[in-house]
C-alpha cells in the first residue's frame, strides 16, 4: 500500500459513509423522527462538506480519482445499508462505521505524514477530529 492507495481508500470509505447517513437522514421512523432526522442530517453535511477538497486534494497529489458507484464498492471499507433499518440499529451501525472511518482516515494519515505530505495530513487530522464529534453524537444517542 502507498499514500495515493491509502488516500482513495478513505475518500471511498468517507463518499461510502456520507451517503449512508443521508439514506438514514431519508429513511428513519419513529416517535423521535425528527431528532435522529436532525442528527443524521447534520452528520451528512457535514461529511459531504468535506467531500470535494478530499478529491481535489488527492488529485492535486497527482492520482486520478475514483468517481463511480462500482470503484467505490472495491475501495470503500464502509458496506452499504440496503434495508430499512429501526433507528436503533441505524445508529449502532453508524457508529461502528465511524470507528472504522477513524481507523481509515488514520491509515492515510500516516502514510501523508511518511511522504511528507503535511497539508493533506493536517486536512486527515481535521477529518478524524470531525468523525470523533459525530461518534460522541451517535455514542450519546445510543445510551
Ligand atoms: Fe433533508
Amino acid at each position: 500500500m502507498n499514500l495515493a492507495e491509502a488516500a482513495k481508500i478513505a475518500f471511498a470509505s468517507e463518499f461510502s459513509f456520507y451517503l449512508k447517513a443521508h439514506n438514514f437522514h431519508w429513511n428513519v421512523e419513529g416517535p423521535a423522527f425528527l431528532q435522529y432526522h436532525d442528527l443524521f442530517g447534520k452528520i451528512y453535511e457535514e461529511v459531504y462538506g468535506s467531500i470535494d477538497n478530499f478529491a481535489e486534494k488527492i488529485r492535486a497529489m497527482g492520482s486520478y480519482m475514483p468517481g463511480s458507484y462500482t470503484r467505490f464498492s472495491h475501495l470503500s471499507e464502509i458496506s452499504d445499508e440496503v434495508e430499512v433499518l429501526p433507528v436503533e440499529s441505524m445508529l449502532a451501525e453508524l457508529y461502528a462505521d465511524n470507528d472504522k472511518m477513524l481507523i481509515v482516515l488514520k491509515m492515510a494519515y500516516d502514510f501523508a505524514e511518511q511522504a511528507g505530505e503535511h497539508g493533506f495530513s493536517n486536512f486527515l487530522a481535521e477529518r478524524m477530529d470531525a468523525h470523533r464529534k459525530h461518534g460522541w453524537m451517535l455514542r450519546a444517542s445510543l445510551k
